[in-house]
Parts: C-alpha cells; sequence; structure tokens
C-alpha cells in the first residue's frame, strides 16, 4: 500500500519552507510595526458560524466546506478562512471592551474542496489581519498601507491593488434591485445556482465562475453608482489617503468579493504572472459581522494574503535564500571524531549551525557531503591535528585554507558572527 497526501493538499519541506518561514517573519515584522498582534483560534468552529458570516449562498458555504459530525452530533467545520473564527473570538471574549482599535494577526491552514489546479487547493495557508472598532477610511488607507509594505519587503513586483467599494446595507437594496432587474432578462442563460441567486442573493451572480455566467455580465450595472452618499465619501476619502501614502491602485468597479460579509471598502492584490489564480491577497470593511456574530455594532476591517501564491512568485523570481550551514567538521579516527563533536556542540550553544560527519563516512565522502550542503566553511581534524593541536579550515566559495589552535577554533568562528547566515 502506497499512501500519499490527500489530494489538494501538500507538503512543505527543506528548501521551500526556509521561504514560508522567511515570509512568516517579514509579516510578522511588518505587521507588529503597525500594532498587531498575533492570535491563534482553533482550526475547527461551529458549522454556523461560517453559514451566518460567509453567507448561505456562497459557493464556500454551498460547495465547499469540510463538514462533519462529531461524536456527539456537533456540526463542525474545518475553517475555510479566518475572518469569522476571530469575530467569534472578539465577541466571545468582549474584547469590544477594550480601547478601539483591536489589531489581530494570524497564519495557518484553511480549507476548502475545490477544484485543485496551479495555485488553488483544498488545504491552502493564509496570513491575516483584522482590525476592529474603527469606521474612519484612515485605517482602511493603514491597512492597504501594511500590505504593499509586506509585498515590497518580501520582493514582489509587478502587483496591481485593485479597490472598490460595495456600499451598505443602506445603498445595498438599490443596487440588488438593479442587478435583478439586470438579470431578470437574461434568466434562462444563467446556471441553475444563478438562477437561484436571483431571488436570494444577486450579488454572488457576479462571482460565478460559470462561463456562461461570466459572458452574461457585459454591461452589468456598477456598484459604485448606487453608493449613498456616506459610502461614497468614506470611498473618495480613503482614495485620497491612498494617494496621500503612495499607493497606486486600480478602480474595479466589478470586484465585489465572494463572501457576503463585505461592507464598503474591498481589495485584491493581483499579479497577472500568477494566471487564472491571481490573486495574492483580498480583503476588506465588514462593519456588520461583529454584530451579527452577537457583539455590538463595531465597524472592522481586514485582508488574507495565499501563501502558496506568494511562495510561487518568490520560487519563479529565482531569488530565494537558502540557509546552508556555517561549519562543516569533517573528522577521520576516533579521537577526532570526539574532539569534532565537543566544537560543534561548543559552537552550535552559540546559534551557529554545525554539520559533522560520521562513523565510517571517508574524508571524501565528508568533503562531499560539505559541498553539497554548501557549507561556509570545512574544518578537517584527524590524528595528526589532534597530536599538534592545530586544526586545518577551508573556505569552500574560494578555497581559501589556514591553521587554527583547537584553543582558538570556537573564537574563530564565533567572532566572525556578523557574516554568520544562520
Ligand atoms: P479570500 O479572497 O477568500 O478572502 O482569500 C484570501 C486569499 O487566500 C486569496 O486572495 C488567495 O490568495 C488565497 N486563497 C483563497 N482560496 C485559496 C485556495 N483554494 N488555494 C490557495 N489559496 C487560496 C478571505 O479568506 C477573507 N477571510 C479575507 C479577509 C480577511 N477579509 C477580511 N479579513
Amino acid at each position: 500500500m502506497k499512501y500519499s497526501a490527500l489530494k489538494g493538499a501538500h507538503d512543505i519541506f527543506s528548501p521551500e519552507i526556509n521561504i514560508w518561514q522567511r515570509v512568516e517573519k517579514i509579516a510578522e515584522d511588518v505587521f507588529s510595526a503597525y500594532g498587531f498582534q498575533e492570535i491563534r483560534a482553533p482550526i475547527i468552529e461551529s458549522t454556523d458560524i461560517f453559514v451566518r458570516s460567509i453567507g448561505e449562498t456562497t459557493d464556500i458555504v454551498e460547495k465547499e466546506m469540510y463538514t462533519f459530525s462529531d461524536k456527539a452530533g456537533r456540526s463542525i467545520t474545518l475553517r475555510p478562512e479566518g475572518t469569522a473564527p476571530v469575530v467569534r473570538c472578539y465577541v466571545e471574549n468582549h474584547l469590544y471592551n477594550l480601547p478601539a482599535p483591536q489589531k489581530f494577526f494570524y497564519s495557518g491552514p484553511m480549507f476548502r474542496y475545490e477544484r485543485p489546479q496551479a495555485g488553488r487547493f483544498r488545504q491552502f495557508f493564509q496570513i491575516g489581519v483584522e482590525a476592529f472598532g474603527i469606521e474612519e477610511p484612515k485605517i482602511d488607507a493603514e491597512i492597504l498601507s501594511m500590505l504593499k509594505q509586506f509585498c515590497n519587503k518580501i520582493g514582489l513586483k509587478e502587483l496591481s491593488f485593485e479597490v472598490n467599494s460595495i456600499g451598505c446595507e443602506r445603498c445595498r437594496p438599490d443596487y440588488k434591485k438593479a442587478l435583478v432587474d439586470f438579470f431578470s432578462s437574461r434568466v434562462d442563460a444563467l446556471c441553475q445556482d444563478c438562477k437561484r441567486r436571483l431571488d436570494h442573493n444577486p450579488l454572488r451572480i457576479l462571482d460565478c465562475k460559470v462561463e456562461g455566467c461570466v459572458n452574461l455580465r457585459e454591461g452589468v450595472p456598477k456598484v459604485t453608482k448606487f453608493l449613498c452618499d456616506e459610502c461614497r465619501e468614506h470611498f473618495n476619502t480613503f482614495l485620497s489617503l491612498l494617494k496621500l501614502l503612495d499607493i497606486p491602485y486600480v478602480l474595479n468597479p466589478d470586484m465585489v468579493r465572494g463572501l457576503d460579509y463585505y461592507t464598503r471598502t474591498t481589495f485584491e492584490v493581483t499579479c497577472k504572472d500568477l494566471g487564472a489564480q491571481k490573486a495574492v491577497a483580498a480583503g476588506g470593511r465588514y462593519d456588520r459581522l461583529v454584530e451579527d456574530l452577537g457583539g455590538p455594532p463595531t465597524p472592522a476591517i481586514g485582508f488574507a494574503i495565499g501563501m502558496e501564491r506568494i511562495t510561487t512568485l518568490i520560487k519563479s523570481s529565482g531569488k530565494q535564500k537558502v540557509p546552508v550551514p556555517y561549519v562543516f567538521i569533517a573528522t577521520i579516527g576516533e579521537p577526532a571524531e570526539k574532539e569534532g563533536l565537543i566544537i560543534a556542540d561548543r559552537l552550535r550553544q552559540d546559534g551557529i549551525w554545525v554539520e559533522i560527519g560520521y562513523p565510517g563516512n571517508s574524508l571524501k565522502s565528508q568533503m562531499r557531503r560539505a559541498d553539497r550542503l554548501s557549507a561556509r566553511y570545512v574544518l578537517i581534524i584527524g590524528d595528526d591535528e589532534i597530536n599538534s593541536g592545530k586544526l586545518k579550515w577551508k573556505r569552500l566559495s574560494d578555497s581559501s585554507q589556514g591553521e587554527i589552535s583547537i584553543q582558538e577554533v570556537c573564537n574563530f568562528f564565533i567572532s566572525m558572527g556578523s557574516d554568520l547566515n544562520i
């Protein structure tokens, strides 16, 4: 019996894991500078939480959730996204009693039963942020600026920041009505799902992926034409702040996002190099969701970054840095092995990455391993070195070499600390 990972799930290990760790570290550093604190919510939640927040007639809830009954017969869902769990935590723990804004970031796996393809997985990872309690568009601009900084620090280029406003509960009914009017005359050409959506949730027709429905959207009314005065002012101020912060954006009045909880500002960061799954990050405001999940009225905004898409872009840029061992200690004979083990232990206590040879490996095979690992230095120890107390070192990049006494060897490598790649 041969086992393999489930379709749409994947393993992440060296050297790719190094990219993941670097991205996570940069995210944490950038988000911390904006006052976001890490939050770890469970991966499993009551199914209701997602149905209520993402929306009953969305693709995620209708088709993509990993839902099962636990042994007590409760309906449980593996989180398809991170916003609803964070909002549930915010409400459950009365975090709205703390001074606004409360700002959180998270990272971890999400689960959606989608058709796997390049850039689309069933278990995928997101890094996300959520900020609660501020209605003013200033925070929308801060969030976009934070996302841009993150992308810059990662070295991503050729990104497009697409923005839109999808209004609020005051202006949404007029827009829905316009959509119903528009699609009613084309109802026969809509897919079965969209025929249903026309009655319950016409906005969802705008993100249906069925080709026939996509073609029908030519000339569909634009949401921005229906914004109420408050939403329009919010959006215009947001755009002027993006200009102030030098964040180039593209207006995309067709972007409605596939989750029902959004209000007002929505955005996606896209990269054309990714093909069909081009959104590397996406988010927006969800000013009603805290209340919908049982909290007091609380405006909120956030985004999530798709880790697989980000790491694909980094890999294809060829710029990823793979950490390498600093010292490889090659030894011949038992006394040398013991001495090598002591030196390795001492250097490792200082955080220096050291690899060692093992009994039975010839010097040649140890040197080959050092080479394959791209170790910076090789330290060679045999009986002669033990007897003389002098060890030979070699720098693999330029083949320079020298000698150092056993007493001095640890300080020799530790003092080069600033040059370390660990
Ligand atoms: P989303 O647009 O569903 O939004 O997902 C955000 C990002 O996750 C996407 O732009 C994409 O990069 C990545 N992603 C989504 N589905 C997959 C998949 N099947 N395979 C690989 N990557 C995927 C949300 O999840 C919202 N919770 C974002 C948010 C946070 N809005 C407000 N706060």
